[in-house]
């Protein structure tokens, strides 16, 4: 068996069947993902030029069996840093596609001058083999959480108190500067192996707001006497799935209930549009973001590990 990769190529005459090929991947190998197509060529298109974004393709035989997404933490408060995520086909493990995609993603980002690597990996027997053997050590790690929209499991909204009130992430309209600002401060409070620094408006635009799968009209803003207070980022693939994005509170108006309403908010919405599974993802140390999602009744279906790796050159 000879692996081949290569750089997937949004201009290539392939690039329609190369992205479908590895979005397939990528649902099988984490079927907790909100991942499309589209969405990976437009990565590729769209990243910032300091992120170098790159999408990896291993093929046997000319058969798509493993991808991996890898590039600089660009937004990081810490210079040097790199992701590098591998997906293997789970039918396909063990013939060398994950070891092809490590040699190739790390050799990629040493020579964008990167000094650390960064890789999730699920927290099974195999990947966890895989990431030791490699010389990678353990970081924090995160939960992948689930709730059916389609059985009644979703708890009523809950009451929204005077002076508050709940908006789409479309009645902002153009006038979007409040919603970074909360998005930059809340950001920051997430525990992470990774530092984020405060994004530009412009990056945060169209990194997050005009993302393809950010579906404006199921976020929700909290405002309370008139001033963006928390948000719930939704996620979508346009069909079944719901995919929470960054559920914030600005420090001053936490433990008011405020991240629970507009992520309800956000759900019930999803839900009277047809959305039928919502699919979360938090780091296992975030008690009070663990604390809402037992409430709404998500139950976990997968945990994730960090591995970190210093790079030598
Ligand atoms: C997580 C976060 C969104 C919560 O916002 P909030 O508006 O204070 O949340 P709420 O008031 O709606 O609910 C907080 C819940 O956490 C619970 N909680 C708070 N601290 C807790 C702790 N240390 N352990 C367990 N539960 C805790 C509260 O009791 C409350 O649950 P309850 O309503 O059942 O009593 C806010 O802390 C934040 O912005 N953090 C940084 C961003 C982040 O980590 N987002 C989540 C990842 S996307």
């Amino acid at each position: 068996m000879t692996i081949a990769i290569r750089a997937f190529d949004p201009g290539s005459p392939t690039a329609a069947t190369d992205s479908e090929a590895a979005a397939e991947v990528l649902r099988a190998a984490l079927p907790y993902l909100v991942v499309t197509p589209r969405t990976l060529g437009w990565q590729v298109a769209n990243s910032p030029a300091a992120q170098h974004h790159r999408l990896l393709l291993a093929e046997e035989d000319g058969r798509l069996v493993g991808a991996a997404r890898t590039g600089i933490y660009y937004d990081s408060s810490e210079p040097g840093q790199a992701y590098l995520n591998l997906y293997v086909h789970p039918e396909l493990r063990g013939r060398g596609a994950g070891r092809a995609l490590l040699a190739a993603g790390e050799a990629y980002v040493t020579g964008l001058g990167a000094r650390t690597n960064f890789c999730w990996s699920l927290d099974d027997e195999h990947s966890i083999a895989f990431a030791e053997r490699n010389g990678y050590r353990r970081g924090r790690s995160a939960h992948f959480q689930r709730l059916p929209l389609t059985d009644g499991s979703l708890p009523p909204l809950p009451p929204v108190p005077p002076g508050v009130e709940v908006r789409t992430g479309t009645s902002f309209g153009d006038d979007l500067r409040e919603i970074w600002a909360a998005d930059n401060e809340t950001s920051g409070d997430v525990p992470d192996d990774v530092d984020p620094a405060p994004i530009d408006y412009d990056v945060w635009l169209a990194q997050y707001w005009e993302h393809p799968e950010h579906d404006r009209e199921l976020t929700s803003v909290v405002t309370v006497d008139g001033v963006v207070a928390a948000l719930s980022f939704a996620i979508t693939d346009g069909a079944s799935r719901y995919m929470s994005g960054l559920a914030g509170t600005r420090r001053a108006y936490r433990g008011r209930g405020l991240a629970k309403l507009a992520k309800s908010s956000s759900l019930h919405r999803a839900r009277a549009a047809g959305y039928t599974e919502a699919f979360t993802n938090n780091d296992a140390g975030n008690e009070p973001m663990l604390a809402i999602n037992r409430w709404f009744g998500y139950e976990r279906c997968a945990t994730e590990i960090r591995w970190v790796r210093e790079l030598t050159g």
